[in-house]
């Protein structure tokens, strides 16, 4: 990918990729790795069968290709992400000598959800976990487009984001949390200007149904968004329609 082409958030993720996992799961109490694996289950009820390859788009530091490489054996697992320092995390994971060796099979490469470098129809299951929000809000229905375009008819194409509780009193103390402790505390240990720069992105990001309409418009048969722990994550899932449909 050329320089000129990066996203405007590669600086900040390049600063907090060294603290990135642990504040992750600091900060969601160890929920951030169940919200993901419970993605994985309900991508392989939706395809209702293990993918054959699978692509997850803003992989990051890589947590959700290490899920997929490990639970689908037989799969081909590709994570992009445009923050060379993320992969630098990913692949340094995936190469301990004491990884499981399913690690060593994931592909990682340098890209954008908006301009996917994968051939049409070839992917079964693409993923993209809390990396959506960070897609500039002028290319995110072009990302859920290049998603239809490379998965396979019947593929499918989640998107794990994080959210605003349904219950008012909840989104209130969460909002508060969001604007004022979260980045005071990951501050702590990273960049405070990164952290509030996320939680602005939280706090911007479309209602659920907005993004399900977004999902039909690409030309998905788009699920109801699923909401995880209240409402602090949503689930959003697209099925790309059957030759036959
Ligand atoms: C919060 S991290 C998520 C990492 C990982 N998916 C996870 O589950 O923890 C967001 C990632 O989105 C990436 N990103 C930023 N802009 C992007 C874009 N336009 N396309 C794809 N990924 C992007 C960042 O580099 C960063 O690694």
């Amino acid at each position: 990918m050329e320089q000129n082409q990066k996203p405007h958030t590669v600086a900040l993720f390049t600063e907090v990729a060294p603290k990135y996992e642990f504040l992750n799961a600091v900060m969601t109490a160890g929920l951030d790795r169940r919200w993901r694996q419970s993605m994985l289950n309900i991508c392989e009820s939706a395809l209702g069968r293990r993918p054959d390859s699978a692509l997850d788009l803003a992989t990051g530091t890589g947590d959700v290709a290490r899920m997929m490489a490990t639970r689908w054996p037989n799969t081909k697992v590709v994570g992009t992400d445009p923050t060379a320092a993320m992969l630098v995390v990913a692949k340094n994971k995936a190469g301990l000598p004491k990884t499981p060796l399913a690690f060593r099979r994931i592909e990682w490469r340098e890209g954008v959800a908006e301009r996917i470098d994968v051939p049409n129809e070839s992917v079964d299951v693409v993923t993209i976990a809390f990396g959506f929000r960070n897609v500039a809000e002028a290319q995110r229905q072009k990302a859920a487009e290049e998603a239809l375009r490379v998965l396979r008819p019947g593929g499918v194409f989640a998107i794990l984001e994080l959210g605003l509780p349904r219950a008012k009193i909840l989104r209130g103390v969460y909002r508060f949390l969001l604007r004022y402790g979260m980045p005071r505390f990951a501050g702590l240990f990273a960049p405070r200007a990164a952290y509030d720069y996320l939680a602005q992105s939280i706090l911007d990001f479309p209602m659920p149904e907005n993004v399900k309409k977004m999902l039909s418009r690409a030309g998905f048969l788009a699920f109801a968004p699923r909401p995880m722990s209240s409402g602090m994550t949503w689930l959003y899932l697209g099925k790309k329609p059957n030759r036959d449909v």
